[in-house]
This record gives C-alpha cells, structure tokens and sequence, in this order.
C-alpha cells in the first residue's frame, strides 16, 4: 500500500471492497479470447459495439463496474501504485523494475523542460485561448523540436551559454518569487540536454512512433498544460523541477509551491484513473491518425481535440456549472424534474460502457468528500451537497432503470477544484494522464497496423440528372 498517505489509500480499499460487495451477485463476465477475424458483432450508431482490434492495454466491464489495466484492478493501482508506474505499465505492459523505473523517470524529468516550446507557445495569446487548443498547440511545437523530419537530420543548438532578453530567451521564473520579469537562461542543464539529445539524435533515427515520443508527450503535456494554467493567471511559468515526482511536480509548475503529501496524492491517484479506457472516443481518435502513419504528436493532438468535447472529457468542468446553476442542495429536486422535462443531459451521469457505477467515480467521490472537509470552505461544501443530493436523486430516478451512474467526470472536478485549481484546466488534466492510454494503444496498434475505415450506408438518391444554374 502507499503509505505516503495511509487516509487515501485506506479510502480506496473500501470503495473497492464496497464495489465487490454490491456487485457480487452479478454473473462473473466470459474471459475474453483472441479475435478470429473477420469478426461479426452488432453495430450500432457511432460505431457502439464495433469490435475494431485486440488488446491488451486496458479491459472496461460495463455491467461489473470493473476497470483494468494491463491486468491489473483499477482499485489496487490507485492504492498501491503511481502514475509513473502505471504509464510505465500501459506502455510497455509489464510493470517496471526498480532500475526500469529509474531508467523511465530520468527519461520523464529529462522531457519535463521545454524552453524552445514555451518560448514558442507563449507568443500566442494562450490566457484567451480554449486551453484544450492551446495544448493541441503546444503538442504541434513540442512535435516540431523532437522529429528530424521537419528539422533535418540534425538538431540546432544555440551556442550561447546565456542570451540576450530580445533573442531567444524566456521569461521564466527561476524560483516562483512573483517578480514581474525574470530571465530564463538556458542553464548548464538544458544545454548539455540538448547536446546529449543532439549525439543521440544521430546515433538513433528519433522517428516519431517510438517509445521515446511516447515519454516526450507523457511528460512534456504536463509541462505544458502546467504553463498554460499559469500564463491564464497572467503568470509566467514555472520551470520544472527535477526532484518531484510527476504528480508533484505537475501541481508545483501549476502554483509554485511544493503540494502536501495528502495534494500529490490526490493528484497522483486522479492521474492514475484517467489513464486509460478502452475505446473511448478520444483513444479511438488518436489511434484512426496513427493508423495512416501520421505520428504519434499529430495522434494525440487529435485526441486533445475529440477530449475538448462536453460529451467526453469536457464534462467535468459542465458538472461543476450544473452544481453552481443548482445552487443548493434543497433546490436539487426542482432543478432535477425541469432538467428531465427538457430532456438535458445530467452532466457527469451516463456511460456508453458502464451501466453499473464506474469504478472512478466509487473512489473520486469518497476522495471529494475528504478535500471538501479538509479544504473548510464553505462553497465548495455547499457544491459537495448538492452534488450528493444530485447523485441520488438521478439514481433513483435512472439507475436502474437506464443505468445511468455517476461517471468519472461527475466528482473529478469537485477534487480539482477543492485543491483550488481552476474549472478551464479540467479538462487539460484529463488530457495530461490519458496521454498514457492514447500512447500505450497506439503503439500496440501500429504493430499490426490497419487504417480505419468504416463505412456509411448510403441512404441517398441515384440518376439525379444535372440542371444548369440557370434552370435551377
Ligand atoms: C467520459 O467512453 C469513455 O470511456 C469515456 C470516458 C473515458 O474515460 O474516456 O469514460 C470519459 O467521456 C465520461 C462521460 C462524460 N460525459 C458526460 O458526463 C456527459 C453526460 N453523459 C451523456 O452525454 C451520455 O451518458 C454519454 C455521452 C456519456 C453516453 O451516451 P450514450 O451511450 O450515447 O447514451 P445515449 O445518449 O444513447 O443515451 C441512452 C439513454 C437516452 O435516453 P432515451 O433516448 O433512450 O430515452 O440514456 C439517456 C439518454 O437520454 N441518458 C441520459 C444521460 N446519459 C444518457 N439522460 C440524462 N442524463 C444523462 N447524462
């Protein structure tokens, strides 16, 4: 168990063991078998149901409330591991050594510092941008400084040791001091990086799908977004830290200072249960580009792009406006009964999978009630009542009936927000920890690689004959 912080862990192991105990007498799920293709299944609208590959990256049992990854239960994970160990696991399948994890997270801080990219992304007005397209921007500028196939087969570096305010320099601070302006030199540190990426650079071809890519996004998308949170406070970004683990450090590049065990915890764990899910529309996004063999930055900008959806990732940050429109907890039924007459979608609420409780929601919403109570403040325990009147009310009203549960979104903006981080960044967040599944199933795809290409029934006319503009 982490015994980092024994509160947290100890609150996933019972939402785990209250999940067995109200799902035990559902029928055991068929263990799944490889594919022989060609495969029939029933398809509906949206592709619901296709089967379009095999894998072994996650497993996501709608009827059980069971999430997997790579085997193991989503439950144990967020109680025993770390995000670096878990990304690690999806990508490559196994779970690491201790020497393979050193190797992996020297990698993951050595891809955390992106100069050359924040220099580039901050000359966009990122503090007006949709953060999600800033992001998709920053993904193209980091794809730009790691491939040699827009770059040539080298990799310029600058030769000086410091520059000039007007050249290449950034503004970063150095220690989070909150002085207006302070000068990003390109420290010993990130020049003999870029030397050593230089020799690497042609002793390997640094083509786009590889591992190393992978490591690139996983990382430098927390830096990233990290950067992006602070330019939107019209603050400028903070350089990473090489000391921090990567749920640490992410929320020290967010606010400058270093998080409490209970708040990298909280992160850690909300970055292990957005990891991966099966074919969710964002995966499956990033997988369609790959398996044109675009590369793996233009991969995952287009599941930045399918994630900004209020249907999918975006939801989180529309829960916390629900609850807000709601006000208190005593309206909830009101709001509720006029919510359904107009036939809304209840923000946070439904699953094309889950028909049962999702597994994420059963440990994010023990965890919201934690750093609700922790946080004192008074809004956001009114929020939380609200939220849990609103999670039994539709319930009632849906759960058996429709199977419509609470999802991953409806407490994972709760927890974000009592750990005071701003609603516009959820959704990046949620982008930050699926990089890990978007890559993991990527790469397992492009190995035996097919593009997608579904077809569309043509319900349309035929012999139309054509009529000059002028007789139309
Ligand atoms: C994520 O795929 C993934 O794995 C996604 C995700 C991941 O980790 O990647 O889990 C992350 O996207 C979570 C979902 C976040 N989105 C929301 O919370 C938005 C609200 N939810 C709904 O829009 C909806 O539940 C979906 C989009 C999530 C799933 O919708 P489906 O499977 O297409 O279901 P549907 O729209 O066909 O609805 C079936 C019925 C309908 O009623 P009828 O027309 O049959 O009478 O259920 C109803 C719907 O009206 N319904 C809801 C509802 N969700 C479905 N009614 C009220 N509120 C809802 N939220």
């Amino acid at each position: 168990m982490n015994n980092s912080t024994p509160d947290i862990s100890n609150l996933i192991l019972e939402a785990a063991k209250k999940a067995r105990e109200e799902l035990s007498t559902l029928p055991e799920p068929d263990m799944t078998t490889p594919v022989e293709w060609p495969v029939s299944c029933t398809v509906g609208p949206g592709l619901e149901g296709a089967i379009a590959c095999e894998t072994k990256v996650g497993y996501v049992n709608g009827s059980k409330g069971w999430l997997v990854y790579r085997g193991y239960d989503i439950f144990d994970l967020c109680a025993n591991s770390t995000y670096e160990e878990v990304s690690y696991l999806l990508l490559h399948g196994e779970m690491p050594t201790a020497i393979q994890l050193k190797e992996y997270n020297d990698k993951l801080v050595e891809y955390r510092f992106l100069p050359h990219t924040l220099r580039h992304v901050m000359s966009f007005p990122l503090e007006e941008m949709n953060p999600m397209s800033a992001l998709r921007l920053g993904i193209n500028l980091m794809r730009q400084r790691q491939t040699d196939r827009d770059m040539g087969d080298h990799v310029r570096i600058s030769k000086h040791k410091t520059i000039g305010t007007d050249e290449d320099s950034i503004p970063m601070e150095k220690e989070p001091r909150g002085h207006r302006k302070a000068i990003y030199e390109f420290s010993d540190k990130s020049l003999e990086i870029a030397a050593a990426k230089k020799k690497k650079a042609e002793k390997y071809e640094r083509r786009v799908h590889n591992l190393d890519a992978c490591y690139h996004l996983i990382s430098g998308t927390a830096t990233l977004a990290a950067a992006i949170a602070r330019v939107r406070e019209h603050k400028l970004p903070i350089e990473p830290r090489t000391d921090l683990g990567h749920a640490a450090n992410l929320l020290y590049m967010m606010t400058g200072e270093v998080p409490t065990p209970e708040k990298e915890r909280l992160m850690d764990v909300a970055l292990i249960l957005h990891a991966d899910h099966g074919m969710n529309a964002s995966t499956f996004a990033t997988m369609v580009v790959a398996s044109t063999l675009s590369d793996i930055y233009f991969s995952v900008g287009a599941g930045v792009a399918a994630l900004n959806g209020p249907l999918h990732g975006g939801a989180n940050e529309e829960v916390l406006k629900t609850l807000r429109e709601i006000g208190d907890a005593e309206k909830v039924d009101k709001w509720y009964k006029k919510a359904r007459k107009e036939k809304r979608k209840i923000m946070g609420f439904g699953h094309r999978v889950y028909k049962a409780y999702d597994p994420r929601a059963r440990v994010l919403g023990p965890l919201a009630k934690q750093v609700v109570a922790q946080s004192g403040d008074p809004e956001a325990k009114r929020l939380l009542k609200v939220a849990q009147r609103l999670e039994e009310v539709v319930i009632e009203d849906l759960g058996g009936k429709k199977g419509i549960f609470p999802n991953v979104d409806f407490y994972s903006g709760l927890v974000y927000s009592a750990m005071g981080i701003d609603s516009a960044m959820f959704t990046p967040l949620f982008a930050v920890s699926r990089v890990a599944g978007w890559t993991a199933r990527t790469i397992e795809y492009l190995k035996n690689n097919r593009i997608f290409r579904p077809r569309g029934i043509y319900v349309g006319g035929f012999d139309k004959p054509y009529v000059p503009i002028a007789e139309r």
